[in-house]
């Protein structure tokens, strides 16, 4: 499973860089509008600091302002921006328009199989189903990723689906496990991942039992 973070915090995304195993970002309005900067600036800044696809999301609800407000975006750095759309009509028919001209789109805010069918009808690159968000509402989220994987082998879409709205290591789990192409996590989840408290403690014990080995050579 390929893993993005979601963020526009910069100094979590150059962090989650050096790893190495961070492939890509996804932002919404919402995480922009804590940095302080211009959605432009903080988008031109990520492309210096992550080399996979970045979403930058569109805030015009109408068709026409999407897809002018999407050309400006992509224009950024047409290499790694991928539009990211709402699940709305006028989303759709942007997606469909973005596909005909050749720019990646990543269809946010979707919540059930239905949303994703038409999402990947109308051609999206990614869809972004969102777990943490149906758990808040109190509606089942651990089968949506893989029920929209079945439906996507059933029809040969092409469409990557991005788990998103991930709240815990188990959401990252239960993604993996459902076959999500990628899942985009927020920092303080992805820097827990590589944690367990029996890595912990096996650690130590190899560093008590090295230290051994290392007092007969002296
Ligand atoms: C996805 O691309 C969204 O940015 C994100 O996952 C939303 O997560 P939230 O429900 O924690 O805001």
């Amino acid at each position: 499973m390929i893993l993005f973070i979601d963020t526009a915090n910069l100094k979590e995304i150059e962090e989650a860089a050096k790893w190495g195993y961070v492939k890509g970002c996804t932002t919404n309005p919402s995480l922009i509008a804590k940095e302080g900067l211009t959605q432009k600036e903080v988008i031109t800044k990520i492309t210096k600091l992550i080399d996979g696809p970045i979403s930058a999301e569109v805030t015009s609800e109408e068709y026409e302002g999407m897809i002018e407000q999407g050309k400006e975006l992509f224009a950024i750095d047409p290499k790694h921006i991928v539009i990211k759309l709402p699940m709305t009509n006028a989303g759709l028919k942007a997606a469909q328009e973005f596909k005909r001209l050749g720019i990646p789109t990543n269809v946010t805010l979707c919540f059930n199989v239905a949303q994703a069918v038409l999402a990947m009808e109308s051609g999206a690159t990614y869809i972004s189903p969102f777990l943490g968000r149906l758990d808040d509402a109190g509606l089942e989220s651990m089968k949506l990723i893989s029920d929209i994987m079945k439906v996507k082998k059933n029809y040969g879409y092409d469409t990557k689906i991005i788990a998103a709205s991930i709240r815990n290591v188990e959401h990252v789990q239960t993604c993996a496990i459902g076959g999500a192409d990628i899942a985009t996590i927020p920092f303080a989840v992805l820097s827990k991942l590589i944690t367990n408290p029996l890595t912990k403690d096996g650690l130590e014990k190899f560093r008590q039992d090295a230290a051994k080995t290392a007092a007969l050579s002296k």
